[in-house]
């Protein structure tokens, strides 16, 4: 963990301005910068940086976010790699990352730099083998997107690498996967005689190498082992190519194998990535619905595949948010999306997406059906209470691990009707613990306060979250978001968690919590306004006025009403007279 105080003292040092120009040309227009949305393709800017909220925002494609959420976002790096290379390009040191981390960070970039030189032969080699030309042509491949993927061959040749690293015995060769040393210290080059797809990070560097038998083989793959660079279960191939079509389409595809992205790719449809062989963990998952609002997850209709079609779905429940949604594609047929778009065409491909694909939450469903594992044609007996009760067994683990209440309740509510439990027993029955519902169990009220002016003291918390401290929380209700994110905000103010400062740091500091959400959605409408300052803080100060004045109106309407019906208490007369007196002195004023 990054202590919170690291990251708002990070962002107070770092000029949004400076980080994005870093990766986008910006032009000054007014308070604020323009320039041509980074995230998707457009010919007027509508990406606007504004240096007085430390916020971009687009206003083409709801891009928005801090400095850091910019990182994230453009170099698809983790949260933690985006504190630490903004935290490097102002020379603060990350006081999380141990020595240990700093000295193998430095030991990778001379790795990184072996890994670029052999991808870079391997493309060469290609050029002038046409044997292997031919095979990729074969398959449907045209030089354009061998290109834009990288491809190579290594040759048939036990030490090819030499020619471009005549240190062969170097032993960063072998370190970072590209030469084997058998027991008697010879050495030799991992791949030969393979078609080379290069796996890149999400920074674009090599880190390391999928190679293909030409024709008939085993192993058909041979994959880069685990190196200080190439850590199997967090990478996804094809990323770096398909970043832009994941953001233009909001969807992001998930595949089994390296030809199946390039295959697709080359007929068209780029917003594609594979999991690398090894199942989807729950990083993956989380990165993609980082990255796009719906991901799909395609499988083989095998075996292998209903498994890890399974594993996929129980490791993206918990970063499940409403609003997100992650759907299974099983492929038809026994071909896989490669062969499947060869065959039928991309229009084809394009409808299984759009409407042959099951949302996790039904996949979830027809699962607890049936013992884990089992085919679908090992069903319960739900006409049994034995039936409905390995049902609630199966369900439980699976609902305890969704996070998106909306989508909880309306996952349970099918598992309860099934079981034949009303929705508070299956909740039960399945641990769940009650959803935290703000404080919707105060005494029902009649909203005093509008929406608008909810809006309005938003804005100006937002922009300065300490004014929170000024707000009259028990007149603002959390039925609304713009309720709901006050009292954060203020309860986050109120435990000293929160410093005063700018929307960028209230952004940062809700990253990763319940409230992520909301605050994003909010934070990205009210990026658009750009208030005067001043004006705001008397907007802010009038608003509360209203309030005030309104929650005085409400107690006196409600002493009269008693007094009416002669039920007021001498104490409440003497309140009265107070309110009607502090009244008239406001109206004076
Ligand atoms: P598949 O066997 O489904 O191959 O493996 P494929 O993707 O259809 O490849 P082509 O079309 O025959 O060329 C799917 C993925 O599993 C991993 C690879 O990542 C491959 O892309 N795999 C498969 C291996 O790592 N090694 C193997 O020997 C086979
Ligand atoms: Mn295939």
């Amino acid at each position: 963990m990054i202590p919170e105080s690291f990251i708002q003292e990070l962002l107070a040092r770092v000029d949004i301005v400076d980080v994005i120009e870093r990766y986008v040309p910006l032009k000054k227009g007014g308070a604020n910068y323009q320039a041509c949305c980074p995230f998707h393709t457009e010919k007027t800017p509508s990406f606007s940086v504004s240096p007085s909220k430390q916020f971009y925002h687009c206003f083409g494609c709801g891009a928005h976010g801090s400095a850091l959420g910019f990182l994230m976002q453009y170099s698809g790096l983790g949260f933690i790699e985006a504190v630490e290379d903004l935290a490097h390009s102002v020379g603060m040191q990350v006081p999380r990352v141990s020595e240990r981390t700093q000295t193998e960070r430095a030991k990778k970039a001379p790795l990184t730099e072996l890994m670029l030189r052999a991808a870079r032969f391997y493309k060469d080699q290609l050029k002038v083998s046409p044997k292997a030309i031919d095979y990729l042509k074969g398959r449907g491949l045209t030089g354009e997107v061998a290109a834009r993927f990288g491809l190579g061959y290594a040759p048939d040749d036990w030490q090819g690498l030499q020619s471009v690293f005549p240190d062969y015995n170097d032993p960063a060769l072998v370190e970072c996967g590209l030469v084997i040393e058998n027991d008697q210290g010879r050495r030799y080059d991992r791949f030969r005689d393979r078609i080379m797809f290069p796996i890149q990070d999400q920074r674009g560097n090599v880190i390391g190498f999928g190679g293909r038998v030409i024709g008939q083989g085993e192993p058909k793959y041979l994959n880069s082992p685990e190196t200080p660079l190439f850590e199997k279960g967090r990478e996804l191939y094809g990323l770096s190519q398909a970043r832009r079509a994941i953001h233009d389409s909001d969807t992001v595809i998930v595949v089994e194998g390296y030809m199946d992205v390039v295959g697709l790719a080359q007929l068209g449809v780029e917003n594609v990535v594979a999991s690398l062989g090894t199942a989807t963990t729950g990083h993956n998952a989380q990165r993609l619905l980082r990255q796009a609002n719906r991901v799909v997850f395609c499988f083989d209709r095998d075996s292998a595949g209903d498994r890890a079609a399974r594993r996929a779905m129980e490791n993206s429940l918990e970063f499940l948010e409403d609003g997100k949604r992650v759907d299974i594609l099983q492929m038809p047929g026994n071909q896989d999306p490669d062969e499947y778009i060869r065959e039928q065409g991309k229009a084809a491909f394009d409808n299984l997406v759009t409407s042959g694909t099951t949302p996790l939450s039904e996949f979830l469903i027809r699962e607890v059906r049936k013992p884990a594992g089992e085919s679908l044609d090992k069903q319960f007996n739900l006409a049994t209470a034995e039936g409905r009760a390995q049902l609630i067994r199966e369900a439980k683990p699976l609902l305890q691990r969704i996070a998106a209440p909306v989508l909880r309740t309306q996952v349970v509510k099918v598992v309860a009707s099934l079981a034949e439990l009303s929705q508070a027993e299956a909740e039960a029955q399945c641990g769940l613990k009650p959803l935290a519902r703000g404080r919707a169990s105060a005494p029902p009220q009649r909203r005093t306060i509008q929406i608008s002016q909810l809006k309005t003291l938003l804005r100006a918390v937002l922009r300065r979250p300490e004014r929170a401290a000024r707000l009259p929380l028990d007149q603002i209700d959390t039925e609304s978001a713009e309720g709901a994110a006050l009292h954060v905000i203020a309860n986050a103010i109120d435990h000293g968690e929160l410093a005063a400062g700018n929307m960028g740091l209230v952004i940062e500091h809700f990253r990763g919590s319940a409230h992520e959400g909301l605050i994003g959605t909010l934070t990205a409408e009210l990026a658009i306004d750009d208030g005067d300052e001043s004006e705001e803080e008397i907007v802010f100060e009038d608003t509360l006025e209203r309030l005030r004045n309104a929650e005085l109106a409400g107690r006196i309407n409600a002493l009269n009403s008693r007094a009416r019906a002669g039920t007021l208490t001498a104490a409440e007369q003497a309140d009265l007279t107070g309110l009607l007196a502090a009244k008239a002195g406001r109206m004076a004023k």
